[in-house]
């Protein structure tokens, strides 16, 4: 089967960038964005493709080409379905927030939901694609709803998960790692496979197209999630016994990362990891291992979340304890809320519970972000619900510019790795500030000598 129409519900972090990449590299193929949410499809329509929902570096370009061509986003997800051949469900599947598995399984209504609406529509056969992230064996329930709620037409469910990283969505997706797709073993499942491979090969390199069996496939996603996190919270443990010890985490990093078994990649010490994934997917593994009666391989992923959350906390632990162990009333300004560099998203991020934890001893927090609105730092505390909103917009003043958010401060805190906050006139920011002067550096971008020798007392992770 040759496909020319694509369908893709959900136009999110994951379907926007990826159906943006998949119709500029395809422009034989028709592909329609489609979501339940009407602002974000305006957005995603906006004349001006600055003003797309989702900053990735590269992506409004993109989307100028392809849209409107061969790239379209839409709330007619009824149309969209009807028309395409392979439907890609790339919604949204956060923890659990109520019942059996609250705060550890993943949320699979929207999945459902979509399941059921494919059923409905579809008057042909398709190709139904799980691109978000889901547990193992969720085919077997997409398909159970496909098959017992259709029209009688055929469904193929593959599973195709995404590995792009935010900030990075556009160069992952232009060159992949690897496309991994899971499938039926059967000749229609076969067919289905191939027919999604001959999309990707438009662009991507065969030998990096991996097939699997869907269970395989579908558990992958949740293991190289794990995996990575599980690096970071490695070299985060050793972060803490480095400062105890007087070896310095980067240089432990370095060396070890020489190391070509061990590889140099993601052992960055820092503040903690955040983003909407890992979290998420490692407590969601937790789960399954656990509903499995397999405790001890549940005890084992979850300690990657416990050293996590231990650092979040040991930050702002430990700019109480230096600033004389008070901060009540202390203005602390915040360089960064986003998860990480080059992103508008504050999902999971560290500076929301830094802040949350400083709030709660009365400090005062200034922020700067370049991309994060400051509805979004608000509704991202107000979701804890610690305090009212009233509280949390009076103990969080926002600023436009870095320099104003840094006057008059006791200390700063890097909480995200922006490019521009190693630019900046430190002198000048130290000259505005409360002395002493204090800079708690969560993502170590800053040069140590330089730094110092200007008067700041310098905290980094690890040393
Ligand atoms: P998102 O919240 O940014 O987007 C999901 C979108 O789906 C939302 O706009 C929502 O309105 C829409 N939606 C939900 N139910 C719908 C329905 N029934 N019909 C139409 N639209 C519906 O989420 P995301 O970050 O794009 O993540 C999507 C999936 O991809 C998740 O499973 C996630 O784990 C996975 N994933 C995310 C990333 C990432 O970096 N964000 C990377 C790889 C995989
Ligand atoms: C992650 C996976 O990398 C990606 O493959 C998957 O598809 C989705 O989840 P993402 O969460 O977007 O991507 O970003 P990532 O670069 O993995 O960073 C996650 C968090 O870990 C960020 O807060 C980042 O700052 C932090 N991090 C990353 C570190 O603290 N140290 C590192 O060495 C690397």
């Amino acid at each position: 089967m040759k496909i020319t129409k694509i369908c893709c519900i959900g136009a999110g972090y994951v379907g926007g960038p990826t159906m943006a990449v998949i119709a500029q590299k395809c422009p034989h193929i028709q592909v329609t964005v489609v979501d339940l949410n009407e602002q974000r499809i305006k957005d995603w329509n906006d004349p001006n493709t600055e003003n797309i929902p989702i900053y990735e570096p590269g992506l409004s370009e993109i989307v100028a080409e392809a849209r409107d061509r061969n790239l379209f986003f839409s709330t007619d997800v009824e149309k969209a379905i009807d028309d395409a051949q392979v439907i890609f469900i790339s919604v949204n599947t956060p923890t659990k927030t109520y019942g059996k598995g609250k705060g550890m399984a993943a949320d699979l209504k929207y999945i459902e939901l979509c399941a059921r609406q494919i059923a409905k529509v579809a008057k042909q056969n398709k190709i139904v694609v799980e691109k978000s992230t889901l547990p193992v064996r969720t085919a077997e329930a997409i398909k159970s709803i496909l098959d017992n709620t259709g029209n009688g037409v055929q469904f193929q469910i593959l599973s195709n998960p995404e590995f792009l990283a935010e900030g990075t969505a556009v160069t992952d997706l232009l060159s992949p790692d690897r496309i991994l797709i899971g499938g039926d073993t059967t000749p229609e499942g076969e067919d289905a496979i191939n027919a999604l491979v001959e999309v990707y090969a438009n662009w991507v390199d065969k030998d990096k197209i991996l097939t699997t069996n869907v269970w395989s496939s579908e558990l992958s996603k949740l293991t190289a999630n794990a995996f990575l996190a599980q690096r970071i919270s490695s070299i985060n443990a050793m972060s803490e016994l480095c400062e105890k010890t007087g070896a310095d985490v980067s240089e432990v990093a370095k060396a070890i990362g020489m190391d070509s078994r061990i590889g140099s990649k993601f052992l960055k010490a820092s503040v903690g990891f955040g983003g909407s994934c890992f979290q998420k997917d490692i407590l969601n593994l937790v789960y399954i291992a656990k509903s499995y009666g397999l405790n001890e391989v549940a005890d084992y992923w979850e300690q990657v979340i416990i050293m996590n959350d231990h650092q979040k906390r040991r930050f702002s632990n430990k700019i109480v304890q230096t600033l004389y162990n008070t901060v009540a009333d202390k203005k602390i300004t915040f360089l960064g809320w986003a998860f990480k560099k080059d992103t508008n998203d504050t999902r999971e991020s560290a500076a929301i519970y830094v802040a949350d934890d400083l709030i709660n001893e009365q400090a005062k927090i200034a922020v700067y972000d370049p991309k994060v609105s400051r509805n979004k730092m608000l509704s991202d505390l107000d979701y804890l619900q610690t305090r009212s909103s009233e509280e949390n917009s009076n103990a969080l003043d926002i600023f436009n510019d870095p320099y104003k958010a840094c006057e008059g401060a006791h200390a700063i805190a890097i909480l995200t790795e922006w490019d521009e906050f190693v630019t900046y006139d430190w002198q000048k920011i130290y000259d505005s500030m409360h002395k002493p002067a204090f800079l708690f550096d969560g993502r170590n971008i800053l040069n140590v000598k330089e730094i110092e020798s200007i008067g700041f007392i310098y905290k980094r992770i690890g040393s």
